[in-house]
């Protein structure tokens, strides 16, 4: 049988994105290519929890990765949309944690 194509996925933000960064490592289709965070700190840590993944602090460097397909967006409430319009206009796809944004 064919091996499936694996999902290249992004996390931005290392709190609940965590969670969503184990879900790729885990996933039978995706693979987790990078993970975006401010604090260094949190990207040593979620180098060695996750292995061979890139670390990026400026979103939009990590954006020009062709491998990622796909960026989970788990920033603090009120940047969400921001950062999910600037992924979307780069070309990936994106799952947004709630809320969207806090104002309409
Ligand atoms: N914690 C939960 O269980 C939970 C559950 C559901 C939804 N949410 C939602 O998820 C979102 C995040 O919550 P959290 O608890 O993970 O917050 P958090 O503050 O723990 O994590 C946010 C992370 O984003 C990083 N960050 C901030 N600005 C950045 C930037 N410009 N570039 C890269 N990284 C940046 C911060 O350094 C921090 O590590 C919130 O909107 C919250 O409502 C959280």
């Amino acid at each position: 049988m064919a091996e499936t194509r694996k999902i290249g996925y992004a996390v931005v933000g290392l709190g609940v994105g965590r969670s969503h960064a184990k879900a790729a490592l885990h996933s039978k289709n995706g693979k987790l290519v990078a993970v975006c965070d401010l604090i260094p700190e949190k990207l040593e840590k979620a180098k060695s929890e996750y292995g061979d993944i890139l670390t990026y602090t400026d979103f939009d460097e990590m954006l020009k990765n062709p491998d990622i397909e796909v960026v989970s967006i788990c920033l603090p409430s009120g940047m969400h949309a921001e950062f999910a319009v600037r992924a979307m206009e780069a070309g990936k796809n994106v799952l947004v944690e709630k809320p969207v944004d806090i104002t309409v």
